[in-house]
């Protein structure tokens, strides 16, 4: 998402330290501690914040957590999330390559990858978040039978990521070409909106971490 530094965004994000994950906080505090028994929910790339807002206040039994690495945007998803008095969600403002290997085996109940970045070119693949890589932290962070729900505009991104879960054995249990946006765990987001007014069709795929007890590799 390409969006200009406003000047307000650091005062803000330093005045609402308490909704938000830093990496400082993650040097001194451990992940287990912040959240204890609570079902968390992990949405990557979080944006603006619309999903994690609706998500937050349809499913109060859950604490959603955004990570976002633009700190613009994201301190557009806190002020939302201040706004709308939400206290079931927060905010990672950090690349979740730094966040994921903070957090502990089988704790996370979901994970939410709503329009990523397709990083088309071979060269940049690392940086897509279903490379190998990612899912493999994926699995280890989820709980058994824990789910990835992915949506994308982007075809080629939707089937190398089908790829991936099925090659490294999730069990995808839902595929979707034109995807109308009717299931119930589930929200618009900022890019949704926009596609879906140019009448672009919207892919949707969950992936379930079945029962083998160790990671992919
Ligand atoms: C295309 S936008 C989609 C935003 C939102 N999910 C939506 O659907 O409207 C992708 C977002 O992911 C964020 N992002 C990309 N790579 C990330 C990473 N490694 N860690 C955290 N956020 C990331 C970008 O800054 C951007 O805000």
């Amino acid at each position: 998402m390409r969006i200009k530094k406003r000047k307000w965004t650091m005062p803000f994000l330093n005045k609402f330290k308490e909704k938000q994950i830093t990496l400082e906080d993650l040097e001194t505090t451990k992940f287990s501690d912040l959240f204890g028994e609570k079902k968390i929910i992990l949405e990557i790339g979080s944006g603006k914040g619309d999903f994690i807002a609706t998500m937050a206040s349809k499913y109060p039994e859950y604490l959603f957590i955004g990570v976002e690495v633009n700190l613009t945007v994201a301190a557009i998803a806190l002020k939302k999330i201040l706004d709308e008095n939400i206290n079931n969600a927060y905010l990672a403002r950090l690349n979740v390559k730094d966040l994921l290997p903070k957090i502990p085996g089988e704790s996370i109940h979901g994970i939410f990858l709503n329009f990523s970045d397709p990083w088309p070119k071979k060269r940049h693949e690392k940086r897509r978040l279903t490379h190998e890589d990612f899912i493999d932290e994926y699995w280890r962070i989820l709980i058994k039978e824990g789910k990835v729900y992915l949506k994308t505009d982007n075809t080629s991104f939707f089937e190398y990521s089908l790829d991936k879960f099925r090659q490294y054995d999730w069990r995808v249990n839902y595929i979707n070409y034109e995807y109308k946006g009717n299931e119930p765990f589930d929200a618009e987001t900022e890019y949704e909106r926009s596609f879906r007014r140019e009448g672009l069709y919207i892919k949707r795929l969950v992936a379930i971490k079945g029962g083998r007890s160790h990671a992919s590799k």
